[in-house]
């Protein structure tokens, strides 16, 4: 399997790192605007394999697309990353303008190719992508929701003092601070509802807290975060390269589907050699039915800023 990475930034690099540590692609491609910056990322990283013991080929172009030539999943990173204090939604302009770019690039040497969305605000950026490249949409996949999801855990696992491979749940939604949507209800310790363990306002905070988790982290770096969404994309490329069929929140076309339509956002889906195999359909609680609306709102508002 060949994978492309756009954007050597952190993001990239940490996915281009995590999914060669799998060990289970032939080869990713790494590709930067700036001179020389993914050759010496691939460098550097392919300088680590033989101590970590990968085999994947870790190559870096200048933005040379020729050489992402029939890539089976490219992953879409580029972009300005948010600074502290902005919102994922402020982003929209330069961002959408260099997603179409790199993702019409892209499939002019990669047709058949499955794209991974990651550049902010992922749900308009994949929304673009759909708009833009007239794609099927099961190949267009937007990465918030996998990334929310180990949020989330991480809360879980904090409230509960529990390690986390303990706990289980799914954040869906839009990847915004606000419109995400982490689903308490449905959150287990090895299959005991988390509701049996937390008080109401104890997991209140936890949804809270794994709301602005990205806005926590970029307070923090003083940048947006990397290992946890590198971490995201290569647990989506190793399912889809491994047709494992496992369950993802991920930002999707929706035809209908939650009541919603001309939309991606989060829902749980299963991910395959197809990429998105098929939507996941779960039953809300009128509760959770609005928040969703909202959440689709939001995005909407958002999707209407895109010159298409
Ligand atoms: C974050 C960015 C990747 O949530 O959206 O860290």
């Amino acid at each position: 399997m060949k994978i492309t990475v756009v954007g050597a930034g952190a993001v990239g690099a940490s996915c281009a790192e995590y999914i060669a540590l799998r060990n289970f692609a032939s080869e990713v491609v790494m590709l930067d605007i700036k001179e020389g910056f993914a050759e010496g990322k691939a460098m550097d990283l392919m300088q680590t394999a033989s101590l970590l013991k990968f085999d994947t080929k870790i190559t870096g172009v200048t933005n040379n697309y020729s050489k992402t030539v029939n890539s089976d999943v490219c992953v879409i990173t580029s972009g300005i990353p948010r600074k502290p204090g902005m919102t994922r939604e402020e982003l929209i302009g330069i961002n959408a303008n260099i997603v179409k770019m790199v993702s019409s690039s892209l499939l002019e040497h990669s047709p058949n190719t499955i794209i991974i969305v990651v550049s902010n605000p992922m749900d308009t950026m994949a929304y673009l992508v759909h708009k833009t490249t007239k794609m099927a949409k099961n190949k267009i996949i937007g990465m918030g929701g996998t990334l929310d999801s180990a949020r989330f855990k991480y809360r879980l696992a904090e409230a509960l003092n529990a390690p986390i491979s303990d706990v289980n749940g799914m954040v869906i939604g839009g990847h915004s601070d606000k419109g995400m949507l982490p689903l308490t209800r449905l959150a287990t310790r090895n299959s005991v509802p988390v509701t049996e363990f937390l008080a109401t306002d104890r997991l209140e905070k936890v949804a809270a807290d794994t709301k602005v988790g990205g806005a926590t982290l970029t307070g923090l770096l003083g940048t947006s975060a990397w290992y946890a969404p590198g971490a995201a994309v290569s647990s989506m490329v190793h399912a889809i390269a491994n047709d494992t069929q496992k369950m993802f929140p991920v930002s999707t076309l929706l035809e209908g589907e939650y009541d919603l339509d001309d939309i991606s956002i989060g829902v749980p889906v299963i991910l395959g050699k197809n990429g998105i195999e098929k939507i996941v359909k779960i039953n809300l609680t009128d509760a959770e039915k609005t928040k969703m609306q909202e959440s689709a709102t939001a995005v909407r508002k958002t999707n209407g800023l895109l010159e298409l």
